[in-house]
């Protein structure tokens, strides 16, 4: 079974971002296991002259998750209309190793509206050269009212919509 590395661009405990990561996680269950990267919080400041050949072990060990993994699920809030910080930073550090480049990306922003933050990270992603189709990528507005406390996603359409991205996000896996 492929396996997927999943990012929340939320550290909040109760992020709706992480209840969509849940969802898809229980749904794709036949399909892809998910596992939960936790670290974003502790990855330094991404600084060049520390994007040595012996970087901090942090993000050592998010790199080898990035390498270990077929493929990279993005949850994302929108903050003061841009990409979170913290999600900017980590990815930051996977530019000069090429950790996403080939390897098949599906981005959610799940925000109130999140259009500049998803516009943004859509142009980060290709840039990088990750392996993103329209397919796998998604625009949830007004997400609160779409997902409740047990990660079920109450919207039909955007059930929908998570659906068709995972077998979309399947197939490129597969294809790769
Ligand atoms: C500091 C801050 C700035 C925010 N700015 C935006 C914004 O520009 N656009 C937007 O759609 N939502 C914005 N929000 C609302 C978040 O989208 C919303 O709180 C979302 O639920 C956060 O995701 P999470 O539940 O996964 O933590 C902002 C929230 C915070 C805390």
């Amino acid at each position: 079974m492929k396996k997927v590395l999943a990012i929340s661009g939320s550290t909040r405990a109760k992020s709706i971002n992480q209840s969509f990561i849940e969802a898809i996680r229980n749904i794709a269950q036949t399909q892809f296991s998910v596992s939960i990267y936790r670290g974003l919080s502790d990855i330094p400041h991404f600084n060049p002259d520390l994007d040595n050949e012996n970087p901090p072990a942090q993000v050592k060990e998010f790199r080898r998750q990035l390498q270990e993994a077929d493929g990279i699920l993005i949850c994302t809030p929108e903050y003061a209309m841009g990409v979170p910080g913290t999600l900017k930073n980590a990815i930051d550090w996977s530019v000069s190793t090429c950790d996403f480049s080939h390897k098949p990306v599906a981005l959610i922003t799940a925000s109130l509206s999140g259009e500049k933050a998803h516009q943004s990270l859509l142009g980060t992603l290709k840039i990088i050269e990750s392996n993103i189709t329209d397919g796998t990528q998604l625009l949830i507005p007004f997400a609160k009212t779409k997902i409740d406390k047990d990660c079920k996603i109450t919207d039909a359409e955007t059930l929908t919509q998570i659906t068709k991205l995972i077998e979309a996000f399947s197939r490129n896996m597969e294809n790769q």
